[in-house]
């Protein structure tokens, strides 16, 4: 579904990204796994296009989307969640998730993907018209990842969706995920909860400083000494 080849990226004259390549299978969960600033977050707004590759190539679903914007990558299903939650803080849950389905390709399915929205995340139609600046840390960030699939994303990229969190809510990010796989999404999830996250995975990738280090399914990963040892201090 995405294929990356040797991308590079940085911000004005330093390099973050050196000669990264990646494939994301359809219907899969891919992780990728990385310590502070080893460039997760520069890498995958490379992939929905808030950072310009400065060289190598993104292709989606068969098509070169390196030089489009990032609106036109959202408009072909490619959506991210961004990190933190950037929700509209005194708009309403229900006004915040219809800010989703702004493009006009999915405003016919609006209502349809509301109330799936709303079937994901119980607790948002029970908060539906509250002001989304007044929801929990945990709430906001259901709130930002029901948003993103307001737009029927066919790929959707979570950066860091478990940070923040307590322990139970963090379980319940992790299966919501697995849910929104069944719905036919494929998922490229960046975290830091290295054990949680290579579990669900379907296949995973190692970014030590702007560089792929490791790859492979999530089990072999996680079986893997020094990941062992370097992430989850083992
Ligand atoms: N807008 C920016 N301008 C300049 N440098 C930046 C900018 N954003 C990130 N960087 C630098 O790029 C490097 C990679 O940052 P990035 O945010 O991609 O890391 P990360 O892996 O997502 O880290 P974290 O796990 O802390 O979110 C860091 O050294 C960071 O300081
Ligand atoms: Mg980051």
């Amino acid at each position: 579904m995405l294929k990356i080849r040797d991308i590079q990226s940085g911000y004005g004259e330093s390099k973050v990204l050196f000669d990264i390549s990646m494939t994301i299978p359809e219907g899969s969960i891919v992780s990728l796994v990385g310590s502070n600033a080893a460039g997760k977050t520069t890498l995958i707004n490379t992939i929905s296009g808030l950072n310009r590759a400065w060289a190598g190539s993104i292709e989606f679903m068969g098509e070169d989307i390196t030089l489009l914007s990032p609106a036109a990558r959202v408009e072909r299903g490619l959506v991210q969640t961004p990190e933190g939650r950037r929700l509209f803080p005194d708009l309403s849950v229900r006004e915040n998730l219809l800010m989703g389905s702004y493009l006009k390709s999915v405003r016919g399915s609006r209502e349809k993907n509301l109330k799936k929205a709303y079937e994901l995340f119980p607790r948002l139609y029970e908060r539906k018209d509250q002001q989304a600046g007044s929801l929990s840390g945990g709430e906001q960030q259901m709130c930002a990842i029901a948003r993103s699939l307001m737009s029927c994303p066919k790929l959707l990229i979570l950066d860091e969706p478990s940070l923040g969190l307590a322990p139970i809510l963090i379980s319940q990010v992790f299966e919501i995920i697995q849910d929104i796989q069944r719905e036919n999404v494929t998922i490229l999830l960046v975290e830091q909860n290295v054990q949680q996250a290579l579990s669900l995975a379907d296949k995973g990738y190692v970014l030590e400083s702007g560089h792929i280090t490791m790859e492979g399914t999530g089990e072999f990963l996680l079986h893997d000494d020094g990941l062992r040892r370097a992430y989850l201090g083992i």
